[in-house]
């Protein structure tokens, strides 16, 4: 395929995420987890500039261990670019230069926004002009969280967590984020659910491989209310991140006697996620968590998914 060479790079950014409800159920025979999931995209962003270049690299900044972050295929936005280019019939390559804010093996989804945001920076790099719906497809195959940072705002995930509905959510939520230095393994945190369950002698169908997202937590969405949505957050592989680090149970904990609404792991964790009724107890959490030695970040939802910045 011929591909129009266009401007000299391009800069996108992509959003990191909150499951604000995350329901898991059994496991299919590839390995992932049948989900019901409430997705929403918070203003905590990963930056991807892409520049032309006859192979692939990446450099990485923004992270305090270098070693933390793989630059080779093992990197999704590696694995993002190079399947764009074969898609696309593209015979070079792009250099990727990642500004990463998003905590690494966090439980926000850093690493897929590191992939929608290669996507879509390469897609215009390369005037290779998929329509989203191909971009949604290619995400997809990347990785379960991928589709979604490409999407944004607050949506419903189903299947692995892949397949996206929009959900109406209206306002502003504000969220204080605890990160953790030491990152947890989402594959092992869902080991560590599956083995809690047999030992509780799960039968082989239940949990069931499809569910569906409690009709209070879209509504408490619906109303913008935060007090209202503090009473449906949840998230099924809690109890599993903090069987790995007991101590995430204190931090909620804290934040909650700090004024916080409520606190859940995000994701596999082990970031802690405190919904907070308006931007000034936010503040007021974050500096209760400070006195016991807890740095955290002020973010807010929901906001857009990836987006070129020029
Ligand atoms: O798709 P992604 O690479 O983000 O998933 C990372 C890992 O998380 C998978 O290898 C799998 O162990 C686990 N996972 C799962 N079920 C899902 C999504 C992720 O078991 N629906």
């Amino acid at each position: 395929m011929n591909v129009a060479r266009t401007a000299e790079s391009v800069h996108v950014r992509a959003p990191g995420k909150i499951n604000v409800y995350l329901g898991v159920g059994g496991r299919h025979d590839d390995g992932y987890h049948a989900l019901a999931t409430v997705f929403q995209a918070v203003s905590l962003y990963e930056d991807v500039i892409a520049r032309h270049a006859d192979d692939f690299s990446i450099t990485v900044s923004g992270v305090e261990d270098p070693d933390s972050v793989p630059l080779d295929d093992r990197n999704l936005a590696m694995r993002a670019a190079k399947l764009l280019a074969s898609a696309a019939g593209y015979d070079r390559g792009v250099a990727l230069e990642i500004r990463k804010s998003v905590p690494v093996a966090g439980g926000m989804g850093g690493g897929s926004a590191d992939a929608a945001a290669a996507l879509v920076a390469c897609d215009a790099l390369w005037g290779t002009g998929f329509s989203t719906a191909r971009l949604h497809e290619l995400a997809a195959r990347l990785g379960a969280d991928v589709p979604f940072a490409l999407h944004g705002g607050t949506a419903v995930g189903t299947g692995r967590g892949d397949q996206l509905n929009p959900a109406l959510a209206r306002g502003r939520f504000d969220w204080v984020l605890v990160p953790n230095e030491l990152g947890l393994s989402t594959p092992v945190v869902y080991g560590r659910l599956d083995a809690l369950r047999e030992e509780r002698g799960a039968l082989a169908d239940d949990p069931p491989l499809s569910l569906d997202v409690p009709i209070p937590v879209l509504q408490a969405l619906r109303s913008g209310d935060p007090e209202l949505l503090s009473e449906s957050i949840y998230n099924d592989l809690q109890e599993a991140a903090l069987h790995e680090r007991p101590e995430l149970e204190t931090t909620i904990l804290r934040g909650i006697h700090a004024g916080a609404l409520q606190g859940i792991v995000s994701g596999s964790g082990p970031t802690i996620a405190l919904l907070c009724g308006d931007p000034e107890s936010a503040q007021q959490v974050q500096s209760e968590l400070r006195v016991h030695g807890l740095e955290s970040l002020h973010v807010h939802g929901p906001v857009p998914g990836a987006r070129v910045i020029s």
